[in-house]
């Protein structure tokens, strides 16, 4: 199979100790430090409480004012539902760059960074300069620029990964991993393709992502019930993917984990699992034993 990287989740560390927790993970047996950047939506302020009433406000202020002023105001009205509904991608605010930044600087380690916000390519940057190893986005909000998107993160050294989340079908992720498509097909077939799928890859920019991050609960907070039903996904992916890296993300541990090792997951995420237990070393031992057998 394809090797095991247990990734601890740092979300569930003591973030006022980020470098010796990070450190004790390592010494625990950990390959990669999982690392949960979040832009911070909150559903009930945003809809329910004040900023809504403000938002709203804005929103038939700005109405009438282009009504006045003879403006596009679909444009406008457009806009602001946008910014009102979909500015932010879950309900948490983690942390980011400079916290990246900072963890570099006393470790080694592969920081796994799975961004849940709505704008991704604004972080390709600061996350490359930070030292982060990993880049894993959600396909939910890259639909139509994920060629540039992986193209800029591999330009700035890291490793592109696509998530999605558990409502998201699998089938949405398939056009991200074309040169992998590509190898598993039959000469025949490539030989039929090939026109067309190496045209496409070059419009796409010819860089195919390395991981597909299967959330096994809703993005947002660690500590939450895993989801059976999202193995399906994970099964389909392995079928046609053999050697891709295919990663779950919430609620593992000892009592979910053979459930995602047997559909084919190989990186295993894991945060109140293993920060919460009294051994880490044993449960991150465990993980790693059910995805090697
Ligand atoms: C959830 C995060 C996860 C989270 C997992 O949005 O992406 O990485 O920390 O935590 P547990 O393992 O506790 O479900
Ligand atoms: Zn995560």
């Amino acid at each position: 199979g394809v090797a095991a990287k247990i990734a601890p989740s740092m979300l569930s560390s003591d973030f006022a100790n980020l470098a010796s927790e990070a450190q004790r993970m390592l010494d625990c047996g950990a390959d990669w430090l999982h690392m949960d950047i979040m832009d911070g939506y909150n559903l009930n302020s945003c809809l329910l409480q004040k900023p809504f009433i403000l938002n709203y406000c804005k929103l038939v202020i700005l109405f009438v004012l282009s009504l006045l002023l003879k403006l596009s105001w679909m444009v406008l009205l457009f806009e602001n539902v946008v910014v009102i509904l979909f500015l932010h991608f879950v309900p948490n605010l983690t942390i980011g760059a400079p916290v990246i930044e900072s963890l570099r600087k006393h470790t080694k380690a592969y920081l796994d960074c799975h961004l849940m916000v709505t704008n991704p390519l604004d972080y390709v940057e600061p996350l490359g300069k930070a030292g982060a190893s990993g880049f894993t986005f959600h396909v939910e909000v890259s639909r139509d620029n994920w060629g540039e998107l992986v193209q800029r993160i591999k330009s700035k050294g890291m490793r592109p990964g696509v998530s999605l989340k558990p409502g998201t079908p699998i089938e949405e992720v398939y056009p991200l991993l074309a040169r992998v498509m590509l190898s598993n097909r039959n000469m025949g077939i490539v030989v039929m393709y090939k026109a067309y799928v190496v045209h496409n890859l070059q419009v796409e920019g010819e860089n195919p992502v390395e991981m597909v991050l299967v959330m096994t609960v809703e993005p947002g907070f660690g500590g939450q019930k895993f989801m059976p039903e999202t193995m399906d996904k994970v099964r389909a992916l392995r079928k046609k993917y053999p050697s891709l890296d295919i990663e779950v993300d919430g609620g593992l541990g000892p009592s979910t984990i053979d459930m995602a090792a047997s559909a084919g997951a190989n990186c295993i995420v894991a945060g109140s699992s293993v920060f919460g237990a009294p051994d880490s070393a044993q449960v991150i031992s465990l993980l790693r034993k059910s995805v090697e057998e």
